[in-house]
Formats: structure tokens, sequence, C-alpha cells
């Protein structure tokens, strides 16, 4: 069953566009830090364009790239309705190329995980390196098996608005570090309601597993951080932020 369909058009009315506008402020105190003013950004698995939006309005140049041609459907009216340039296009985490490289590449709310080896999130690393400039950053969350464990065990989440409900089930699979999530929605149509069903994986990334994909990619870590605050992470942390910059 494919993700990211009939979801996208309830991705931001269900609020799950929040995470990323609060990694976009985070990621302005970590350049503040930095005192790294990009110019160019490439959001990678852009979803709804969020965080894209947020760039173009400051005056950045933007890249978003995602696989799901609905959520990238939703991107674009929202860039559109905002009058805003971004650059949108249908591609792989694991292959993906920019017209022009870029000075900053972000990567937010569980992206990674979706894919589902090492391998693959390595290939995602290096198509990163390939669209940076050099010394540009690449920043970018990961939930970590910790996470899927504890937030990803056998439990099932339920909300509802007036005009929408849906039902996660999710269950881990320690052995794989996978977490599956079977989510189910109702969405109001006038006097009847449309049910569609999604089927979500995710695998858990620990530190050491970062460290190991970004240094095959090229990259030097700068910081790595207990995501959204400015500690350093630990075993019971259940999102890491990345801080890496292209070394050659
Ligand atoms: C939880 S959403 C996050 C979207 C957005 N970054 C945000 O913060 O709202 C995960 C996104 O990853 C995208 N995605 C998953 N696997 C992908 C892949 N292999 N290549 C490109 N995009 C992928 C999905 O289509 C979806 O838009």
């Amino acid at each position: 069953m494919s993700t990211y369909q009939r979801f996208a058009y309830v991705y931001d009315q269900m609020g799950s566009d929040e995470f990323s506008i609060k990694m976009y402020r985070y990621t302005q105190k970590i350049l503040n830090r930095l005192r790294y003013h990009p110019k160019s950004v490439a959001d990678l698995a852009c979803g709804t364009g969020t965080a894209a939006l947020l760039w173009a309005k400051n005056n950045i140049e933007v890249f978003g790239l995602d696989n799901s041609a609905h959520m990238l459907d939703m991107a674009r009216k929202k860039a559109k309705k905002d009058r805003l340039k971004i650059d949108f296009s249908q591609q792989s985490l694991t292959s993906f190329t920019l017209p022009q490289q870029v000075d900053l590449a972000t990567c937010y709310f569980d992206s990674l995980n979706y894919l589902l080896t090492l391998e693959e999130v390595t290939e995602c690393f290096k198509s990163a390196h390939r669209a940076l400039y050099p010394n540009g950053y690449f920043i970018f969350d990961v939930n970590t098996p910790e996470a899927m464990k504890v937030l990803w065990g056998s439990q099932v989440y339920a909300d509802e608005t007036d005009d929408m409900a849906w039902i996660w089930k999710n269950c881990y699979y320690p052995k794989i570090k996978q977490a599956e999530v079977r989510a189910t929605f109702f969405v109001r149509k006038g006097k009847m309601w449309e049910r569609f069903d999604e089927i979500h994986a995710e695998r858990g990334y620990t530190a050491t597993e970062m460290k190991k994909a970004l240094a095959a990619a090229n990259f030097k870590i700068v910081n790595m951080y207990d995501c959204l605050r400015f500690v350093k992470p630990d075993r019971q942390t259940l999102r890491l932020a990345v801080v890496a910059r292209k070394i050659k």
C-alpha cells in the first residue's frame, strides 16, 4: 500500500505541519550559532512544503524534493497561493539531483526513517553531498530505535476534529528496528464520511549508524543534539538532530 496519497490532502489539517515549523526555527538558531547564512536551501522530503515556504519567504532560493506526487501537489498549491517561486521536484531521497548546488540541505520529521536500510541512508547522504557547495551544511532529524520502541510500540493513537478522525495502530519489531503504523482516516464529505488507509514503515537509527553513514559520504559531524534542544544525545534520546558539513 503506497503512502502519502490521500493523506497528503489532510496532512496540514491534522497539524502534521507543525513539526517542520519547529525544525525551521531550530535550524535558524543552529545557523546563528554557526554564523552561517545560506542563500540557497534544498529541503529533502519536503512534504507539503511548509519549511520550503518559510525559507522562500526569507528570500532564500529553495529547492524541495519528495517522492510523493500528492505531497508535492499540496506544496505547489501553497507556494502558488503565497506567490512564492520554489523549485519542487518528484525525486527519491536516495538518488536525487538538483539543477545547481546549494548552501544548506535539510531533511525534517522522520523522513530519513522511511529509508529502511543504512545503505539507503548512505545513498541519501551521498546525494546530499553532491547537492551542496563545498563547506555547505546538512541539518536533519532522525528517530532513534528508542523512539521506535517507546513511541511506536504496540500502541493506538486516535484523535478527531469536526471534519476528520484518525486512528494509528503501531507495532514495533525490535530485531529489525522497524515500526509499522496502520493508519485509518475518516474525512467528512458533506453528509458522508470517506475512509482511507495507509501503512507506514519506519526504521530507527542510532548516533553511531549516522556517524558511519555520514563518514562514508564525506561529511564531518559538527554537532549532534537531542533534537530541538542544545544538549548532547544520550541513551534516552528519541530524536537526534544532526549538523554535518561537506568536507571535500
Ligand atoms: C513525515 S513526512 C515529513 C514531510 C516534511 N519534511 C515535514 O516536515 O512535514 C515524510 C515525507 O518523506 C517523504 N518520503 C518518504 N520516503 C521518501 C523517499 N524515499 N524519497 C523521497 N521522499 C520520501 C514522504 O513522501 C513524506 O512527504
